[in-house]
């Protein structure tokens, strides 16, 4: 009789079908019963030999499909066990203490950056920021730099090549000229950012740097409440007894001109050394804005006056850090940024 060969395929192809594991091992037992050297499907193979002959083809059909089919689910167990691995790592200790992830800290130039623009945003400033990409007129002649002014000259200006009307902003300042332009007074901004010079690289000077500008435009601002504002500033940042002082100075954009000093002291030798032997320590160009300016920003200078100022970061992260080498701050030497602590 050839029906319970035929049934016992079927029971077989049920067994292959339903066959689940949960282990490698079980994995293995599954493919030596139907797969390996010994299975138990070759001695269905031999019984052909009991068909009768109308069914034979038939039932040779049918054992290479158990076959076949033995072969995919081997497959199928074996690439849902691989997952199912992946997914779950063996030997998790839940109960273990976690790894301590290391914490970065903040370039030291974004926390002095982060510092100022704090003490400013309290008094009511709002932030400004601006392109790097600069054209000349943002960048100088609205700013009242005139065409011949040194200022300009190649020496200190990177301008693109594709555009000679395009440069690398060299200040700030061109942030006041796109203020100025785009909104009316009273405007009180601070623009932080990254200005280019094409200097020679060295331990003082680079030819990449950041500064914070300040812009305070109103009816009746004077230089008195520029003076309180930036003694504010300086008592904020370097300590409530701070002296500060202001020099006469020249800008193009601002009259008159001044440079702030904050009184650091003489005791000892550093002390000599960083201020030249003064105790004194300037840390940024002021002024009046030049009536020229609001002119040329189409802000009427009979009516409004104001004060601004502009800051350089690196000086100030190198004086509080006492970091003596202006390129560690442009190398990202983890060793070097490690040593900063994420809270001023
Ligand atoms: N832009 C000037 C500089 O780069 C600084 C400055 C800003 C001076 C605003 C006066 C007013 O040195």
């Amino acid at each position: 009789m050839s029906q319970e060969h035929f049934d016992t395929l079927s029971s077989m192809k049920a067994e292959i079908e339903s066959a689940s594991i949960q282990t490698a091992e079980e994995l293995e037992t599954f493919r030596i019963r139907y797969l390996g050297t010994k299975n138990i499907l070759k001695p269905l193979f031999a019984k052909i030999r009991e068909i009768d002959a109308a069914d034979k083809s038939r039932y040779g059909q049918e054992i290479n499909a158990l076959r076949g089919l033995a072969e995919e689910q081997y497959q199928r167990l074996q690439s849902s066990l691989q997952s199912e691995e992946d997914n779950q790592p063996h030997g998790l200790d839940l109960t273990a203490p976690g790894r301590p992830t290391r914490l970065g800290s903040r370039h030291p130039v974004s926390l002095v950056m982060g510092r100022i623009i704090d003490v400013f945003e309290r008094l009511g400033f709002a932030v400004a920021e601006e392109r790097e990409i600069e054209d000349d007129w943002h960048n100088f002649t609205a700013m009242n730099t005139p065409e011949d002014h040194p200022a300009r000259d190649m020496q200190d200006t990177f301008y693109l090549k594709a555009d000679a009307n395009r440069l690398l902003r060299t200040h700030t300042s061109s942030v006041q000229a796109r203020v100025m332009t785009t909104s009316k007074p009273p405007i009180r901004i601070i623009a932080p950012g990254r200005v280019y010079r094409n200097e020679t690289v060295s331990a003082r000077s680079h030819c990449q740097f950041h500064q914070v500008e300040g812009l305070y435009i109103d009816e009746g601002v004077s230089f008195a409440d520029m003076k309180q504002t930036l003694l504010h500033f300086a008592r904020e940042m370097y300590g409530p007894e701070t002296k500060i002082r202001l020099r006469p100075s020249y800008f193009p954009f601002t009259e008159p001109s001044a440079e702030m000093d904050v009184y650091w002291g003489l005791e000892s030798e550093t002390d000599y050394r960083i201020t030249k032997g003064t105790g004194w320590l300037e840390i940024m160009g002021c002024g009046m804005v030049d009536p020229e300016v609001l002119k040329n920003c189409n802000i009427d200078p009979e009516k409004y006056t104001g004060f601004a100022f502009g800051m350089g970061i690196e000086r100030q992260a190198m004086l509080k850090y006492g970091i003596s080498d202006i390129r560690w701050l442009f190398e990202n030497d983890i060793r070097f940024l490690q040593q900063f602590e994420s809270a001023m």
